[in-house]
């Protein structure tokens, strides 16, 4: 077969889309294939490669259920998620900057008063106040606006991955008083690996690649005219912020706790959303 009958195969497969009534749909299918068939040919894949792939996503596929998301997790550390993030949420213009969602959100949590604790049972961490300030992109101080945090347990294990944990440990969800600002009792958070007992960890293995996450808390803020932010706030000094896993960190998201009085350790960010109608690059 020749190069140019490869190529035919190629117009083929995308000129069979042509009458597809998603227009959006054909245009980004017609790319992926291009690309896909491209990267076909150029490396020459042999079909034994090509069935260890779909052996690869059928695994990916198998390994997923209601408390586990293998193609987040696959997306995540191909630089998918944050790849997708970068084109869809504003940067500069003094927006706080969002990062990857991940596979550990567990859906909205009931509203704490101001200054509680996001522990549901007692942990071996260093104790940290966390506070926090909402406003808009004029400045402005959101009132009322939801504010979801979650974080994993000292163990490097979130409550939906480890039924030793009571269901909710170290998350939670909180309203903003009138001036924006929140607040919240919980402790240093700790660096962890991203699971790694299953195709994502099997593929991190053959690449050479070590699983872990520099430590961090997770933040979902919501607010009336506002965008929402998905982020995260990492912690000064961990040893995986340059090589985060799944390349989520940004400057602008880590922070040096600082020692009070008690011995305690503290965070004040101030979080600030873009508007509801902000386009795609600020
Ligand atoms: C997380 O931070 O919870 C996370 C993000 C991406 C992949 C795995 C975990
Ligand atoms: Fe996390």
């Amino acid at each position: 077969m020749t190069d140019s009958s490869f190529a035919a195969i190629t117009q083929s497969a995308i000129d069979s889309m042509a009458k597809a009534p998603n227009a959006r749909l054909r245009d980004v299918l017609s790319v992926v294939l291009r690309h896909l068939h491209d990267a076909i040919r150029e490396t020459r894949l042999t079909a034994a490669e090509w069935e260890a792939v779909i052996a690869f996503l059928t695994r990916t596929g198998e390994t997923c259920s209601a408390e586990r998301q293998e193609f987040i997790l696959l997306s995540d550390f191909l630089g998918v998620s944050m790849l997708v993030d970068a084109l869809n949420h504003a940067s500069g213009s003094g927006v706080s900057e969002s990062t990857v969602f991940g596979p550990f959100y567990a859906g909205r949590q009931p509203i704490l008063p101001v200054g509680t604790s996001i522990l549901k049972r007692a942990e071996k961490g260093a104790s940290l106040r966390m506070r926090g300030t909402v406003r808009s992109q004029d400045g402005t101080p959101t009132s009322g606006a939801l504010v979801e945090v979650w974080q994993a347990a000292p163990n490097g294990l979130y409550d939906v991955q480890d039924p030793a944990q009571p269901a909710g440990h170290l998350r939670a969800s909180f309203e903003t008083a009138a001036d924006g600002s929140f607040a919240f009792e919980t402790i240093l958070p700790v660096s962890y690996a991203i699971p790694d007992d299953g195709p994502v960890g099997d593929l991190l293995q053959a690449l050479g690649r070590h699983p872990n996450r520099p430590a961090h808390i997770h933040f979902m803020i919501t607010a009336t005219g506002c965008r929402p932010l998905v982020t995260h706030l990492f912690i000064d000094g961990d040893p995986y912020l340059e090589s985060d896993a799944v390349f989520g960190v940004k400057s602008s998201l880590v922070v040096r706790p600082q020692r009070r009085a008690d011995g305690s350790l503290a965070i004040d960010y101030p979080f600030t959303l873009a508007g509801a109608a902000m386009g795609q690059d600020g």
